[in-house]
């Protein structure tokens, strides 16, 4: 068997993708609350004009039924995040410094996930932030912009590992923060919506918000991972890291141009998250494509705390990207980095109808060997190795998502929604790309979530997008499962060591 025994193989989702329930026992607004409920100066800030009020209607009654289905799939693992506004009371009023008590009907909901997932069988692995930042805590200090926030979210995380520690065994902190910092803070795509693009935004600078965001994201997530560490890892025995987005940027021809240019695309996305974590200081790239300054800097003692704060690289991933040396923007600032993409026939691909995502999955098994170590793989369609004299992370790596919306699905009727054959194809091709980069290339690899258990609220898209192996029928809150959850199944079963 190529994976190893403790292998999670499962789904994924998020809270606010699919709770509902926003004010329901003690639940207060997180910033996509207000996002969603607020207009952009141009107008719509979600395609559909949609919120996560209702989403898949999770809390308030389907939660059992939705950890049924993963027993269906047989999944023996399930990956999902937990609202730090249902966990923290935050309905008092209080000053910057001070720390909110805990509400425990939401303490009591994830209490009672989890233990349904362990009569199961399935391993629960916990995400503490996926985006959903108390709208209180904006209000009281304006959030990740300030670093008051890394005690606040130390203080949850805390609570979690109280409360939950003795179930759960895999701990992500963070969720994907390039998302926060950039799509929230950059483009203002994401809650909570700041940006220098005064069509989308009043509030906001893109040349330095995000940097300030992320690394005070970089901070929580790091001392979350120290207390974690020294007070509640020694008696739980579990394990605590971080989830990044990566894409498989493929230097466009052999040319010096266009590793350098690829090397810069990973840095600007990954590397600004992963560098500091795996190795102590932001990628030396990083710093030649923002202006001087830009980049916030760690003190000795914080540098401690960041470097080797990750047990594991959690990556998501979707799509692969053609790079070459070019002019683009970066929030508006000038870097030099262009990104194709690539034209399907030559790779063999195909997309999705969301702009930013198209399949390749030999570029996913090039990513997981980049992270793993840079190594020359002759398989390869174009050598993966940017800079070779680099070192790359090597950690073993959770596939923490990976998934595809199939074309047109919101369109069409239930009967042929559920035979998702694309989405399938995909998840044929991607899964092989991952028993490859094991079997052949000798890459660890600890797990395999799909993402996503359900079709949920896609962010910006609203319920247009959807990546579920279940269909939901938002009008009747009803589940059919497509066709890809029985390949999935199929794999898991195939791949699960027997005893
Ligand atoms: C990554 C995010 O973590 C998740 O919330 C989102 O729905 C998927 N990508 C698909 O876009």
């Amino acid at each position: 068997m190529p994976f190893p025994k403790d292998f999670l193989f499962g789904f994924a989702t998020a809270a606010y993708q699919i709770e509902g329930s926003p004010a329901s026992e003690g639940r207060t607004p997180s910033v996509w609350d207000t996002f969603t409920h607020s207009p952009s100066p141009s107008g719509k800030r979600i395609a559909d004009s949609s919120s996560g009020d209702t989403a898949t209607d999770h809390y308030a009654k389907h939660w059992p039924s939705d950890l049924a289905l993963l027993s269906s799939y047989g999944a023996n693992a399930y990956r999902f995040s937990v609202s730090w506004s249902r966990i923290v009371d935050f309905s008092v009023p209080r000053a910057k410094g001070e720390r909110d008590g805990r509400n425990e009907a939401g303490i009591k909901f994830y209490r009672g996930v989890l233990e349904e997932l362990v009569r199961r069988g399935i391993k629960p692995a916990i995400t503490l932030f996926h985006w959903d930042s108390p709208q209180a805590l904006e209000d009281r200090y304006g959030g990740w912009l300030d670093k008051e926030i890394v005690h606040d979210f130390v203080h949850f995380a805390k609570i979690c590992f109280e409360e939950f520690g003795d179930l759960v065994k895999h701990w992500i902190t963070l969720n994907e923060p390039w998302c926060y910092s950039a799509l929230g803070y950059g483009y203002g795509v994401h809650a909570p919506g700041r940006s220098s693009d005064r069509t989308r935004s009043a509030v906001g600078d893109s040349s330095v918000e995000p940097y300030i965001v992320a690394h005070n994201l970089i901070l929580g997530h790091a001392y979350a991972v120290k207390a974690y560490r020294e007070l509640f890892a020694p008696a739980q025995n579990g394990t605590i890291g971080i989830t990044l987005d990566a894409i498989a940027f493929i230097p466009y021809d052999d040319t010096p141009e266009s590793h350098a240019a690829a090397q810069r695309a990973f840095d600007a996305r990954t590397g600004w998250f992963a560098d500091p974590i795996y190795k102590g200081h932001y990628p030396a790239s990083l710093y030649t494509i923002t202006p001087p300054g830009t980049l916030p800097t760690f003190t000795d003692a914080e540098i401690e705390v960041v470097r080797g704060s990750s047990d594991f690289f959690g990556l998501n991933t979707y799509t692969s990207n053609l790079v070459r040396d070019g002019g683009s923007d970066l929030f508006k600032g000038k870097t030099q980095t262009t990104f194709i993409k690539p034209d399907g026939s030559e790779l063999g691909l195909f997309k999705s109808h969301v702009d930013w995502l198209q399949a390749y999955p030999d570029g996913f098994r090039q990513l997981l060997n980049y992270l793993w170590k840079v190594r020359p793989s002759p398989h390869r369609f174009r050598p993966f190795t940017y800079s070779p004299s680099r070192k790359t992370y090597n950690k073993t790596i959770y596939v923490t998502e990976n998934g595809f919306p199939a074309p047109k699905e919101n369109d069409l009727p239930l009967a042929e929604a559920i035979h998702d054959s694309t989405r399938v194809a995909y998840f044929r091709g991607y899964t092989d790309a991952v028993l490859k980069a094991v079997e052949e290339d000798g890459v660890a690899v600890g797990s395999y979530f799909a993402w996503s258990l359900l079709d949920n609220f896609e962010w910006a898209d609203g319920y247009l997008t959807r990546f579920g192996v279940t269909y939901v029928d938002y009008d009747t809150q009803k589940r059919h499962p497509k066709d890809s959850a029985w390949f999935l199944k199929e794999w898991f079963e195939n791949n699960k060591h027997k005893d």
